[in-house]
């Protein structure tokens, strides 16, 4: 089969995604708390992908020195994610602006808070969804692009447990701007599975924390690489439903929970400190450990360029002859 037409006569490659964020490959490494500083974001995007900053684990000070070191490390386009959870939002907004950040990710929150505001600078604004409703939502407010993010992503999560191959082929089918598949991608394969139902690009999270360039805790990008099927689980509801490997921390939820715990009551026992502990300071037993179901699937930590280029490569060779049993 010959190569589809996205492929330009001398082997590049160009869709509506590629051309938005001025890269490569319609690869992009998902905005993480305690995973994507300044060292991940700048390597994706030197191996051709699009790279974010995950803001939400980050004072102020610290998110300006994430943006001024990703710009002296990369002379491409990269991203800051804005997770509208955090305190701190609009002086995180303010620094992005100031500091010329091209693109801005914008998840869990309302896309008419801070939209028009990021356009009126000159940003490209991209919003995650977990629904077709808020997708509408998201191009009715003005934003260029939608993240539609599964029911197996890591992190958190829409509460109506949308899968990824519901989710895209609906959200593809409710807006005309383009979608970027999250949720269960770690492989060329599963890109291109996601491609052919309609997605522009794709967001990985899990591939990128078992990464040498992760700001994660080994531990847990051991923990990651060693987790199996089922070892995952959408948890904490009543508060934002969060996929996490099911260990100590998360039982002491589960028992809160069939006691009755009330939301309050969770975000006691959760705390702010909870992800630090467990992602960034690999307490594998009293953190909390944000990972999608794919980490089954994922067994190596990889330099990030090394990901980008295994999973584009893949997906080539896939494309070629989709169908062919390894
Ligand atoms: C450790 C971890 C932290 C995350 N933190 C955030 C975050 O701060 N903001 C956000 O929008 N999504 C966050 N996510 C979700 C990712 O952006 C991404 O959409 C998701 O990981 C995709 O699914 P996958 O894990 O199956 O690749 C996080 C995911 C993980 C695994």
């Amino acid at each position: 089969m010959e190569l589809s037409s996205p492929f330009r006569g001398t082997g590049g490659f160009s869709n509506r995604i590629t051309r938005l964020f001025g890269i490569e490959y319609p690869i992009i490494q998902a905005g993480m708390i305690w995973a994507s500083g300044w060292r991940l974001a700048s390597a994706v995007s030197n191996a051709g992908g699009l790279g974010i900053i995950g803001s939400g684990s980050m004072y102020p000070d610290v998110l300006k020195e994430h943006i001024l070191k990703c710009k002296a490390a990369t002379p491409r386009p990269f991203a800051v994610n804005v997770p509208l959870l955090y305190p701190d939002i609009d002086k995180h907004i303010q620094i992005i602006i100031e500091e010329g950040v091209p693109i801005v990710f914008v998840s869990a929150g309302n896309p008419k808070k801070w939209t028009s505001v990021l356009k009126e600078n000159g940003i490209t604004v991209v919003h995650v969804i977990s629904s077709s409703t808020f997708a509408k939502k998201a191009e009715d407010a003005g934003c260029d692009a939608v993240v539609a993010e599964g029911f197996e992503a890591g992190g958190h999560n829409g509460r109506e447990e949308t899968t990824t191959m519901v989710l895209i082929p609906a959200v593809v089918n409710a807006v005309k701007i383009p979608v970027i598949a999250a949720g269960g991608i770690a492989t060329g394969r599963q890109m291109l599975a996601a491609m052919v139902l309609g997605a522009d690009a794709v967001q990985m999270g899990s591939r990128f924390v078992a990464s040498d360039e992760a700001s994660s805790h080994l531990n847990f990008k051991n923990a990651v690489i060693n987790s199996h099927e089922g070892d995952t689980i959408l948890t904490m509801k009543q508060l934002t439903p969060v996929r996490l490997i099911k260990n100590k921390f998360f039982k002491e939820i589960q028992e809160a929970e069939l006691k009755g715990a009330s939301a309050e009551d969770l975000k006691i026992l959760l705390g702010r400190a909870r992800a630090k502990k467990g992602m960034f300071e690999g307490d594998l037993e009293e953190g909390e450990l944000e990972i999608g179901q794919v980490s089954a699937n994922i067994k190596t930590i990889l330099p990030a360029a090394k990901i980008v280029d295994e999973v584009w490569n893949e997906f080539k060779v896939a494309l070629e002859d989709p169908l062919k049993k390894d």
